[in-house]
Order: C-alpha cells, then structure tokens, then sequence
C-alpha cells in the first residue's frame, strides 16, 4: 500500500521505491489493465509523457512485449504534449522520442498513438473521449512542478491547448535540440482537467535533482503556480518516487 504522506487538506499517496521496482510495478499495472479491458472487448487508453523520468518504464514495456506479453501492444496511447514549431518527424520532437523508446519496439500501429498537434486541441480533447476516455495516465514532473507542458500558472481547469515553454523548459530540452536558441518557444499540451479526467493517474519522479520539487508537490498548498499539485485532487493518484527523489519528505 502506498503511504500517506503531506500536511494539506488533500494528499499523494506516494511509494517509495528504487527505479527498476518502479518501472516493473507501473507495467504490472498496466499488463494487467490491459488484460481486464481486452477480455470487455475493448483496448486500455494509456496517456504517455517523454522525458528521462519514464525511460526504465518504456525499457521495460518493450522487454515484456519482447518475451510474449501481447496485451501490453493492444493498447491505445494519447501522448502528454508536444513542441510547437518544428516538423513532427524532427528527432527531439515527442513523437520521435515515442517512437523510439517505446511504439516501434512494441509495433503499435500508428493509428493507435495520437499526439497532440497545433490548431486540433479540441479535436484531441474528443478524439480522447471517443476512446472511453483515459484509463491510466503517467507524467513526470518537471523541476518547475509542470506535467505536461503545464507550466506554472496553469488553472486547474484547463484543457489541450498552446502554451508558451517555461525557460526551464527549454533549459532542460536544450541538450536534445543542440542549444537553447534551437528550443521551441512554445508547445500544445493535455491541459490539467484533462489529465484529472484520467481514471488513474501516476506520478513518476527520479532523482536527487527532483527531491525538492518532489517536497513541494506533497507539502505546498495546492495552486497554479505549482501545477502537480492540482493532481493531489484525483481519487487515483500515486506518487512514484525513488529514494533519491524521496530525501526530503
Ligand atoms: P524529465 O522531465 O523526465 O526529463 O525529468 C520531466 C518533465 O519535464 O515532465
């Protein structure tokens, strides 16, 4: 069971766990979702973030799908968000990064992975409903508490839609564009009603470099300027951390 760990009204449950664990335990979960949705004659909606964060999990994924585990590529995915500005197939793009991490390794159809794109936010938002709606949704967290491209400011009933890149943002993707200058400026995001709307969401987050983001997310009053603090509201949320991340709750 997850602990309860916070001093605000409403709290993550958080598990503490090393990496490796994580990732076996989130594609447990989703191994055996997938299953109970394929025997309703139906295929599991699973929202998916890029970043370092679920780079063990994609591994993992591709490993199970590798040894037999059919379910887990008889799925749909809805990604989290991507850059603005640039072309989809360009290599820092999410949909590459998704590409190569995870979809061609488990041969997803392409029909069944959708990313968010410029001028279709609402067209995401029903193409998400059409689906059944989410039935699990994994994000990271950013050092500036954005999900997603949710950057600090974020409202809490905010949906798909343009937003400008936090600088630490574009800091943090500069290595992947090859400079800062190279980074978009602005990208189109799940927004956080829709991440709520997810039937279970949960949250990873690795590292010393995300131990006081992580402290903040548990312990800060929630609001927008902290954005992962709008997901303590969910009835299914999990906070997935390593001990690294942990240190400071
Ligand atoms: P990271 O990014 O996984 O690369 O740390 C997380 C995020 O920005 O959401």
């Amino acid at each position: 069971m997850a602990r309860v760990i916070g001093n605000t009204a409403r709290r993550f449950p958080v598990r503490v766990m090393e990496i490796a664990d994580a990732a076996q335990a989130v594609v447990d979960e989703i191994e055996s979702l997938a299953r109970a949705s394929l025997r309703e004659q139906r295929r599991l909606v699973v929202g998916l973030p890029t970043g370092r964060t679920p780079l063990a999990l994609y591994a993992e994924w591709a490993h199970r799908v590798g040894s037999g585990q059919d379910a887990l590529r008889r799925i749909v995915t809805f990604n989290l968000d991507e850059f603005l500005d640039i072309a989809p197939d360009h290599p820092a793009s999410c949909r590459s990064y998704m590409r190569t991490h995870l979809l061609e390794r488990i041969s997803l159809a392409s029909d069944a992975a959708a990313f968010p794109e410029a001028g279709r936010c609402e067209a995401y938002e029903a193409a998400i409903g059409a689906a059944g709606g989410i039935d699990l949704q994994i994000v990271g967290i950013g050092r500036n508490g954005h999900v997603g491209f949710n950057e600090p400011g974020s409202a809490r009933d905010s949906r798909t839609r343009e937003v400008a890149l936090a600088l630490t943002t574009r800091e943090d993707a500069a290595a992947a564009f090859g400079g800062l200058d190279r980074v978009p400026l602005r990208g189109v995001t799940m927004g956080i009603a829709t991440i709520l709307a997810a039937k279970r969401i949960r949250v990873l987050a690795f590292g010393a470099a995300k131990a006081a983001i992580v402290h903040r997310a548990v312990h800060s009053r929630a609001s927008a300027a902290l954005p992962v603090s709008w997901l303590r509201d969910h009835p299914d949320v999990q906070l997935i951390v390593d001990r690294d991340a942990a240190r400071d709750l």
